[in-house]
């Protein structure tokens, strides 16, 4: 039985890829400082470890004997970014670093979160990895930081590392309460949603509702996340995440209330300052690479978060 470190495993995509893990009969490492507390994301049988990514000690301790890491921790959250801008820099950058380094002293392979945010607000859609990379906020910089330094950890310190550049990620476990949900340039505006349309609650949408984003279930996520352990690559390649379909968010909060069954009660209001227009994935190197075919429909996927929501009430 391997194996593997998931650090930010009791998180929204770090739990998921947990119980993906046990499922097929993994033994499954979590470092997590249970800042966004929710320890009970995690599945049973997990060697669970509190703690911050950002302290070698910790890091050294996680990282021991792992057959692989899955690095998942970051605060995710261009918000706070902005009202804490060294605080997230810590344990977006220095903390991966950390992480990075102490997997030299095992030769294990890395596979990192990285995010859409590294290409800023791209002219040419659908993105494809070759796009430039224009952070647009210290999240978003802090992500491509991650990509140079895992190009370090290959080619200096040899490990094989591969960077997954997520597009909006959505599905159960999601938390509608977070604080970062509510950015809808990272993805969570398909939580509120669906919270607040099955309570028969109002929505805001800011701007006219035409921005468009690529939705990527949490299960196709996983699915990436574990191909690209495989991999084992020498020269540290990224993948975008993402479906190549593009949704607006008027279209989404629509289809959430048909699928809800209740009437869409909206106002619209004041566009935000600097949101990204649109932002559309090009999954060509996923499918070609990582074999990542047949992506979970929106509609379907938003259904089962409805049902986990309904469920959980
Ligand atoms: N959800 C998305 O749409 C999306 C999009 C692009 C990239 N990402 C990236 O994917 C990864 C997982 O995102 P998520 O949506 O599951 O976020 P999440 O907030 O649900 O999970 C992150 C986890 O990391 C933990 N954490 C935060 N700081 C830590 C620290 N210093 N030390 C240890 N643990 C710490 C938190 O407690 C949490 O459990 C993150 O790196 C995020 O930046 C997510």
């Amino acid at each position: 039985m391997a194996l593997y470190l998931v650090t930010g495993g009791a998180g929204f995509i770090g739990s998921h890829l947990c119980d993906a893990l046990i499922a097929r009969g993994d033994r499954v490492r979590v470092l997590d400082d249970l800042s966004t507390d929710h320890l009970s994301n995690l599945p049973p049988g997990i060697d669970f470890l509190k703690g911050d990514i950002a302290d070698p000690e910790a890091a050294a301790k996680a990282t021991q004997d792992v057959d692989g890491c899955f690095h998942l921790a970051a605060i995710a959250s261009v918000e706070r970014g902005v009202n804490d801008w060294t605080g997230t820099h810590k344990a977006n950058l220095t903390g991966a670093i950390t992480i990075f380094d102490a997997l030299r002293r095992t030769g294990a392979p890395v596979v990192y979160a990285s995010s859409a945010a590294v290409y800023g607000d791209c002219q040419t859609i659908p993105i494809d990895e070759t796009a430039d990379r224009s952070p647009l906020s210290a999240y978003g910089a802090d992500k491509l930081g991650c990509e140079l330094h895992a190009r370090v950890a290959s080619h200096v310190h040899g490990i094989p590392a591969v960077g997954l550049r997520f597009f909006n990620v959505y599905g159960p476990r999601q938390d509608p309460k977070s604080p970062y949900s509510g950015v809808i340039s990272i993805s969570g505006v398909i939580s509120i949603f669906c919270q607040r349309i099955g309570d028969g609650a109002p929505i805001a949408i800011f701007g006219d509702g035409g921005q468009t984003r690529d939705f990527v279930h949490v299960s196709d996520v996983v699915k990436a996340l574990l191909a690209a352990m495989a991999l084992k690559p020498t020269d540290a390649p990224v993948f975008n995440v993402c479906t190549g379909q593009a949704t607006s968010v008027l279209d989404l909060a629509h289809l959430i209330a048909d699928l809800a069954g209740k009437p869409l009660n909206h106002s619209f209001q004041p566009p935000r300052a600097g949101e990204i227009r649109h932002s559309l994935g090009n999954p060509a190197r996923l499918r070609a690479t990582l074999h990542a075919a047949d992506p979970v429909q929106l509609r379907t996927g938003l259904a089962g978060v409805l049902a986990w929501m309904a469920a959980s009430r």
